[in-house]
């Protein structure tokens, strides 16, 4: 899928609060991964999910039909609880035009982009494995905003 020109999309940010206990967390994230990328390409949707403790924030864009309806999946999946809607932008620029479900994390699994959520001060870690464009720095500025709101103090 190309990233390069800007192209028009309904986005939707929302949090919510997992409910995978610890030792499953690695392979119930690595299978939602698999789901979320072979059906979003599927249905043109790209995105984003942050995992960090036990805060999920994810992005979804696309057609607003499309990605509400897939909301109103992943809104009944028992692996998290607590969804709140955050943001819902019917004229984003697409973001993440090259990830299906990008992984923004800061766990070994090599994620699409780092959380560095200690470190963004600056903005891109020297670093970062791949070059993150200025609209995906500030989707996920904005979705590690929210994350840091919802963690315990
Ligand atoms: C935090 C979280 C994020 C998810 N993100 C997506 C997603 O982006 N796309 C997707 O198709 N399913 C996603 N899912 C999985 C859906 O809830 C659901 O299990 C899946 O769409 C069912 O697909 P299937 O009918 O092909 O098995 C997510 C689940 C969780 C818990």
């Amino acid at each position: 899928m190309a990233d390069q020109a800007p192209e028009a999309c309904f986005r939707l940010i929302y949090s919510s609060h997992l409910r995978i206990p610890a030792h499953e967390r690695k392979a119930q994230l690595g299978a939602i991964f698999s789901t979320a990328r072979s059906n979003n390409t599927k249905q043109g949707v790209t995105g984003a999910l942050l995992v960090w403790h036990d805060s999920v924030v994810q992005a979804l864009e696309g057609d607003e039909a499309v990605v509400r309806e897939l909301y109103e999946t992943i809104r009944k999946d028992p692996r998290h609880e607590r969804l709140t809607i955050l943001e819902e932008s019917p004229d984003a620029e697409r973001a993440f035009g090259r990830w299906s479900m990008a992984r923004v994390s800061d766990d070994e699994d090599e994620p699409d982009i780092p959380l560095l959520m200690n470190r963004d001060k600056g903005g891109i870690s020297p670093a970062a494995p791949r070059p993150t464009t200025p609209a995906q720095d500030e989707v996920v500025s904005t979705m590690r905003g929210y994350a840091r709101a919802a963690a315990p103090a």
